[in-house]
C-alpha cells in the first residue's frame, strides 16, 4: 500500500478504453551491448567430480553444462585455491551463485566444513538453494540448505548453506571467527546492503584472526555482477579480481519521447504495446513494491482478458510465498506470453529464462534514513543509471532484446550514476547494537565506506534513549542492551519485548511484534473491496492497528478450519502462519531470558503502554488545523489510509512505520495518552515537549 496511486480501482487505468494510451518511444535509440561481450565457448566433456548421482535430473545437468561458467571451472578452482580472498565478477545469469558453490564442494575445497553463500534477499536465498538442491539431486535441507530470519532449513549434513547476509551477521555474534565455515561467499556485493557491508569487515577480521591463531583458514569470495573493482580490491588487501565470461546479446534501448506523468500507467501501456505488436518473448517489468505489484497484476490480468493471445501475469517480490515462484521459471508454451512484474530482485539476484522485453519504470522502493526525524522511511525513488543498465541487460540473456524505459533520455542522464550504499543512508542503531555485542565499536570499525559522524552519533543517541548503552561516551552495553542484541529485531521492538515483563503482557506483545515482522495479514481484494473491508472491520479496534493485529491473531487461533476461514475473511493464511512461526521463535528467546509468558487478558491498555517503552520516539501530535506533526522533528505527517485510525483524530498517536509517497504517511498506529507518554519516557518528553500547537 506504499504507493497511493495504485490504490485506485483497477478500472482507473482502463476507464472506457480497450487498452491504455500508447507511450511513444524514440526510435533512434542507443544500443546496449555488454562491454564484455563474448562468444559462446562450451567445452565438450566436463567432468564434475566424477560421481554419478542417479537423482540428478538430466535436463538440469545439461543446462548446467551450457552455462558460460562451466568452461572456466578448473581455472576458477585454481584461483580459489591460490587466493585467500578472491573477487569474482560476471554477468548476471552466468552461473556464479548456483555453480561456484557446487564447484567448490565437488572439488572438496571446503574440507569437511560448510560453504556459506549470502544473499541480500530472502526470496533469492530460498529460490537459489532449491535450484542447487535440484541440480544436485538432493532434498532441500540435506547437503544444500538455507537459513533466513525465522526459518532454518539446514541439517547436520548441510554443506552448502544459502543464507541472508543478516543471518550470517547474527551468527558472527555467537562466533566471531565463523569456525563452521571454511569458505564464505559474499554474493551480490554490488548491492551494498547494510549487512553485506558489515560482513565485509567481519569476515576480513575473522580470516585474519584465524590465520594469526593457527586455526583452519577461511577462504573469502566476493561475487557481483558489476562493481567498482578498484574500491573493492583495495579494501580487500588488493585481492585478485577474476572476470567471468558473460553471454549477452545486444539490447535495443528505447526511451519515452516525452516525460511521463504516471510511471504505472506508462508501464501498463507499454506492456500491451509489446504484447499486441511484438514477436514472441516474455516481458519483465520493474516496479517498486509488493502492493503496487499485486495491484498491477490485477489490472494487467483484467486488461489481458481482452487480448487474443494469452498473457500470463506473475508477481515477483522478496516476501513472496515460495509456492508462487515455481511458475515464474517455467517456460511459456507457444502462443502464450509471460509478463513478470518484479521489484529489483530480478535485477541481478534472480535470472528468469525467456525474457526478451524489459520495461523499466525507472523507480525503486528504498529504505532511506531521514536525518531530520532519525527514522528510516520507505520511499519510492528514482533508480541509478547503474541499476537501469542492469535492468536493461536482463532483456538480452538468450537472444537480442529490447528495453523500454518509460522515461526520457534526458531524464536518464540526470539520474545518479551509482546507487548509494545502504549503510550511508539508513538508521544505524541496529547495526551498532549488534557490533557492540561483538565487542566492536562502530566508530573504529573497518567499513568499506564509513558512515558519517552524524549518522553514527544519531544511532548512539537512539541506543542511549532505549537504555541499551551506559553512556554516549563509553558506549558500553547495559545488561538490557546485551539482551536486546539477542533478538533478531529492530532495537525498539526488542526493547518493547523485554519491557513486556513489567507490564505482564508478554503473550500479547509477542503477537504484536510477530505480526509487525510478518507481511500484511489483510488481503486487499480489489475485485471485492467492500466485502473485504466489511470482513476486516470485525477485527478493528478503536485503540488502533496494533490491537487490531492482536484481534486478528486471536481470531486466527480460534478458527477451526484456518485456511478456509482465512479465505472467507480475506486474511492472508500464509502470512498468519509465518507470524505464528516468528512468534514461536521469539517466545523461545524470551524464555531463555527469563521472561515469563504473562498475559494481560482484555486489559489492552497495558499493551499500548508497553509499546511506548520502545516507540516513544515515534509519536505524532494533532494540531489545531486537524493535521499531525511528529513530536521530535515537527515534520508534518498524515495517517495512512490503511490504518483503522484513518478518519479519526486522536490527539497523540504512536506509529511503527513511516512511508513516503507524494506525502509523508505514518502507519501501524496506536492511540496513546499524554500522561502515559510523560510517565514512561519522562526524560525524552521533557526535552521534546508535548503540546506544541503550530
Ligand atoms: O549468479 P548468477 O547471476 O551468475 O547466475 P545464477 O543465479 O547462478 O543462475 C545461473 C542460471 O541458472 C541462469 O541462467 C538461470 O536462468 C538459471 N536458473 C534457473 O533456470 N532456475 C532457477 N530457479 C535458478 C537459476
Ligand atoms: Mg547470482
Amino acid at each position: 500500500m506504499a504507493d497511493m496511486k495504485v490504490m485506485a480501482s483497477p478500472n482507473h487505468y482502463l476507464k472506457n478504453k480497450k487498452r491504455p494510451a500508447v507511450v511513444n518511444f524514440h526510435e533512434n535509440s542507443t544500443e546496449f551491448v555488454s562491454p564484455k561481450k563474448q562468444k559462446r565457448n562450451i567445452p565438450g566433456i566436463i567432468s564434475a567430480d566424477g560421481s554419478v548421482n542417479a537423482n540428478r535430473p538430466m535436463a538440469l545437468i545439461q543446462e548446467r553444462r551450457k552455462l558460460p561458467i562451466f568452461a572456466v571451472r578448473s581455472k576458477l578452482l585454481e584461483e580459489i585455491q591460490k587466493n585467500p580472498i578472491l573477487i569474482v565478477i560476471g554477468e548476471t545469469g552466468c552461473g556464479k551463485t548456483t555453480q561456484i558453490p557446487q564447484f567448490i564442494h565437488e572439488a572438496k575445497l571446503a574440507r569437511n566444513s560448510m560453504i556459506a553463500i549470502t544473499q541480500p534477499r530472502r526470496v533469492a536465498a530460498v529460490s537459489l538453494s532449491k535450484r542447487v538442491a535440484n541440480e544436485m539431486g538432493v532434498s532441500i535441507g540435506e547437503t544444500v540448505g538455507y537459513t533466513i530470519r525465522f526459518e532454518d532449513v539446514t541439517s547436520p549434513s548441510t554443506k552448502l548453506k544459502y543464507m541472508t547476509d543478516g543471518m550470517l551477521f547474527r551468527e558472527a555474534m555467537l562466533d566471531e571467527l565463523l569456525m563452521r565455515y571454511s569458505v564464505i561467499i559474499l554474493d551480490e556485493a554490488h548491492e551494498r546492503s547494510v549487512n553485506t557491508d558489515v560482513l565485509f569487515g567481519i569476515v576480513k577480521k575473522a580470516q585474519k584472526l584465524r590465520s594469526e591463531n593457527s586455526k583452519p583458514p577461511l577462504k573469502v569470495i566476493i561475487m557481483s555482477a558489476t562493481m567498482d573493482v578498484d574500491h573493492f580490491s583495495k579494501y580487500f588487501n588488493n585481492a585478485k579480481v577474476l572476470y567471468l565470461e558473460g553471454r549477452q546479446y545486444p539490447v535495443k534501448v528505447l526511451n519515452a519521447k516525452q516525460p511521463q506523468s504516471d510511471y504505472l500507467q506508462s508501464c501498463l501501456s507499454t506492456i500491451f504495446q509489446i504484447h499486441l505488436e511484438e514477436p514472441a518473448g516474455d516481458i519483465l517489468v520493474f516496479l517498486t513494491g509488493q502492493d503496487e505489484i499485486e495491484s498491477m497484476v490485477h489490472t494487467v490480468r483484467l486488461a489481458g482478458k481482452e487480448c487474443k493471445n494469452v498473457l500470463r501475469v506473475f508477481p515477483l517480490y522478496s516476501s513472496m510465498p515460495m509456492h508462487m515462484m515455481e511458475n515464474i521459471f517455467r517456460p511459456s508454451p507457444p502462443n502464450e506470453r509471460k509478463v513478470i512484474l518484479s521489484t529489483n530482485v530480478a535485477e541481478t539476484s534472480l535470472t528468469i529464462p525467456g525474457i526478451k522485453y524489459v520495461v523499466d519504470s525507472g523507480h525503486v522502493k528504498a529504505r532511506v534514513y531521514q536525518p531530520s526525524t532519525g527514522l528510516d522511511v520507505l520511499r519510492v525513488q528514482k533508480v541509478s543509471q547503474e541499476q537501469s543498465w542492469q535492468r536493461t541487460g536482463r532483456a538480452g540473456r538468450e537472444s537480442a532484446g529490447t528495453c523500454y524505459r518509460v522515461f526520457t533520455n534526458e531524464q536518464f542522464n540526470s539520474l545518479p550514476k551509482f546507487t548509494t550504499p545502504e549503510i550511508l543512508r539508513c538508521n544505524l542503531a541496529s547495526v551498532m547494537l549488534q557490533l557492540l555485542h561483538l565487542g566492536i565499536d562502530a566508530y573504529s570499525f573497518d567499513f568499506m565506506d564509513k558512515p558519517s559522524q552524524e549518522a553514527l552519533d544519531a544511532a548512539v543517541s537512539q541506543l542511549k534513549l532505549l537504555g541499551a548503552i551506559e553512556s554516549k561516551e563509553t558506549r558500553k552495553l547495559t545488561p538490557l542492551g546485551s539482551k536486546m542484541a539477542q533478538f533478531p529485531l529492530d532495537p525498539r521492538l526488542s526493547k518493547i519485548l523485554l519491557s513486556s515483563k513489567a507490564y505482564n503482557c508478554t503473550e500479547e506483545i509477542l503477537t504484536v511484534v510477530s505480526m509487525l515482522s510478518a507481511e500484511s495479514v489483510f488481503i486487499n481484494a480489489l475485485n471485492n473491496r467492500d466485502e473485504a473491508i466489511a470482513c476486516h472491520k470485525k477485527f478493528f479496534s478503536s485503540e488502533g492497528d496494533h490491537i487490531t493485529l492482536l484481534n486478528v491473531f486471536h481470531a486466527f487461533k480460534s478458527f477451526k478450519s484456518q485456511k478456509k476461514q482465512c479465505s472467507e475473511n480475506y486474511l492472508n493464511y500464509r502470512n498468519l502462519l509465518f507470524a505464528t512461526e516468528i512468534r514461536k521463535q521469539l517466545a523461545q528467546i524470551c524464555q531463555q531470558n527469563d521472561i515469563p509468558l504473562s498475559t494481560c487478558g482484555q486489559n489492552t491498555d497495558m499493551v499500548r503502554k508497553c509499546l511506548v517503552t520502545g516507540y516513544f520516539m515515534n509519536v505524532a501530535e494533532l494540531q489545531r488545523d486537524k493535521k499531525y506533526i511528529m513530536v521530535e522533528s515537527k515534520q508534518r505527517v498524515r495517517i495512512h489510509p490503511s490504518s483503522v485510525l484513518h478518519k479519526t483524530l486522536p490527539h497523540y498517536i504512536l506509529f511503527s512505520e513511516v512511508v513516503q509517497t507524494s506525502q509523508c504517511y505514518i502507519r501501524q498506529l496506536s492511540i496513546v495518552d499524554e500522561d502515559v507518554l510523560n510517565e514512561i519516557a519522562s526524560d525524552y518528553f521533557r526535552q521534546h515537549r508535548l503540546g506544541s500547537k503550530d
